[in-house]
């Protein structure tokens, strides 16, 4: 165990981190297809942020989460338009949640994260706090469908990840929320095809399926 986090420390220090394919595989149920790269860490935080995803891919730390391409896109996109509130519905141990870490170091935002699983949010709690973001993320325990009624607006970037089946009723109540230019991603877009066909229909929505990955669509409120 301390020699796999000593090579995955070394790895973070050299500047950046490559998953061993092997490790893609271990990720389960979305699994990624190659050996993905993080970026360049830009400062101590990221670095300390991604020693923490790197370790969690090595040991099986995560669960059913993101692969690590589409994460890079929940990091950038979220950046892009200097996000100060992401509401995500999914936390479960806190993969997805680390690379929006990665961007509210930037943007000095802050993400709340709902999941409905106990054991799986103290595991995202504990890899929060061991990346040393604990103070920029709110967890919220309990059923989305209930918990994001407390939601404060205006978000800025909403990312659903959880039960497929909430994916149409989480859109309902949160897009009244999201701010005129403020992003929808959706992840696993293979299997809500009446979320899509929703977001697709909607005048006040621009939205983008991107198919590599776990597929994540992409929807920009207009107004
Ligand atoms: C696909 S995983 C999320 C993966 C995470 N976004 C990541 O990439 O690391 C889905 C999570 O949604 C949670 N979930 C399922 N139904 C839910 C509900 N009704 N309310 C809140 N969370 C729910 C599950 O407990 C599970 O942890």
């Amino acid at each position: 165990m301390l020699r796999r986090s000593l090579i995955a420390a070394a790895a973070v220090s050299a500047g950046s981190i490559s998953l061993p394919a092997p490790l893609a595989a271990q990720r389960g149920r979305r699994g990624t297809s190659a050996a993905p790269t993080l970026s360049q860490p830009k400062d101590d935080t990221e670095k300390r942020i991604q020693g923490v995803i790197h370790d969690m891919a090595i040991r099986g730390g995560t669960w059913a989460s993101v692969p690590t391409d589409d994460g890079q896109w929940l990091r950038i996109l979220t950046e892009s338009v200097n996000a100060q509130r992401v509401v995500e519905v999914g936390t479960s141990t806190g993969y997805s949640g680390l690379f929006f870490s990665l961007a509210l170091t930037r943007t000095g935002g802050k993400l709340i994260t709902h999941d409905i699983d106990e054991g799986r949010s103290a595991q995202a709690k504990a890899n929060f706090e061991r990346a040393g973001v604990s103070a920029m993320v709110t967890q919220v325990l309990g059923d989305a469908q209930v918990t994001l009624k407390k939601i404060e607006a205006p978000v800025d970037v909403v990312f659903l990840d959880a039960d497929k089946e909430g994916y149409v009723p989480y859109l309902d109540i949160l897009l009244p929320h999201v701010r005129p230019g403020g992003l929808i991603l959706a992840h696993n877009t293979d299997m809500v095809p009446l979320y899509l066909e929703r977001v697709q229909r909607m005048a006040t929505l621009e939205t983008v399926i991107y198919t590599g990955g776990g597929g994540l669509s992409v929807s920009l409120k207009k107004r």
